[in-house]
């Protein structure tokens, strides 16, 4: 019989706050131990578990860093573009959710829709993980959280600035946000504005989130400046948001605004010329490399908590 009640790691408004700062100190934790997790740190569930990661759009970080992740914890992965499953031939999602259920420990999905990972979800009778929808993003933000960290100290009461699309990772951002008490400050044009259920959430919880069209204004003084690709996976219409966007990149000249402690970072993949000058995305503020190593001891306390650390 498999487990009735899993935990899911859906989105970063759906775990409570003390949950998540436990994830963001298991990931601290991870990194410190290195490759071969002491025992102490691995969940009972992890040894020989089998985690399916199911991709519905390309990716590097999250595909090598989860895989790599759940070898480390001591179980194995099975990968699978989603035109490899009767998915593509009309099963319903409701059904592959189950039937994947009775075979692997932990199930972790890149979709399309976010409605697919909640379909998913509701089916899945293991752990389910997003690994990114159109919605968010919230494995990206705990490694983001991590990286803000190690450079800068506890975020709580520090200042993000958001420059650029209001798109998925803005979203987790923001929920981030209200979860871990820090101020994030956006910057987009009125037409890319993030997610308004998201921003009402974060309003209902009094979270300190503030969304501008300057952003000369958002990072002034920043503890930290953030962007993102201005073209997301599955988007049309790059040249409109390219035309749009073009006032809000992450320039040497607007990381002087932020001030000389801030740092920059990016998830990553990274149009240099776009969204951030090669001379930021290369120089002293920037942290995302470290960011990109991140996601592994990220992924690493996100699977351990979701196999029952
Ligand atoms: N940042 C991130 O999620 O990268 P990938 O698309 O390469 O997984
Ligand atoms: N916003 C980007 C993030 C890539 C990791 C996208 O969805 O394509």
């Amino acid at each position: 019989m498999q487990n009735m009640t899993p935990r899911h790691f859906l989105d970063l408004d759906s775990i409570d706050a003390d949950t998540l700062r436990g994830i963001v100190n298991a990931a601290h934790a991870m990194k410190r131990a290195g490759k071969a997790v002491p025992e102490a740190m691995r969940p009972p569930g992890a040894d020989n578990a089998i985690l399916v990661m199911i991709f519905e759009k390309p990716s590097t970080r999250t595909r090598v860093s989860f895989d790599v992740a759940m070898r480390q914890l001591g179980g194995q992965t099975i990968m699978l573009n989603h035109t490899d499953l009767q998915i593509g031939r009309g099963e319903s999602i409701a059904d592959t959710a189950r039937v994947l259920s009775r075979y692997v420990d932990a199930i972790m999905l890149r979709a399309n829709l976010h409605e697919t990972l909640n379909e998913f979800a509701q089916h899945a009778t293991v752990p389910l993980i997003n690994g990114l929808t159109d919605r968010s993003h919230p494995c990206q933000i705990i490694a983001d959280i991590v990286t803000f960290e190690e450079a800068k100290g506890p975020i709580a009461g520090r200042s993000i600035a958001w420059v650029g699309d209001g798109n998925n990772v803005a979203a987790s951002w923001m929920q981030a946000a209200v979860q871990f008490g820090f101020e994030l400050r956006i910057a987009c044009p009125e037409s890319l504005r993030p997610d308004p259920a998201i921003v009402a959430w974060a309003n209902d919880r009094k979270g300190r989130i503030s969304i501008t069209d300057s952003a000369e204004a958002a990072v002034d003084g920043a503890d930290c400046v953030v962007t993102d690709t201005w073209v997301s996976m599955g988007q049309k219409d790059a040249e409109r948001r390219k035309a749009l966007l073009k006032p809000y990149a992450v320039t040497e000249e607007l990381m002087r605004k932020a001030g000389d402690d801030s740092i920059f970072m990016h998830c990553l993949p990274a149009y240099r010329g776009n969204e951030v000058t090669a001379e930021v995305i290369e120089g002293p503020h920037s942290v995302v490399f470290d960011e990109a190593e991140n996601r592994l001891h990220a992924q690493k306390a996100i699977l351990a908590w979701c196999l029952g650390a």
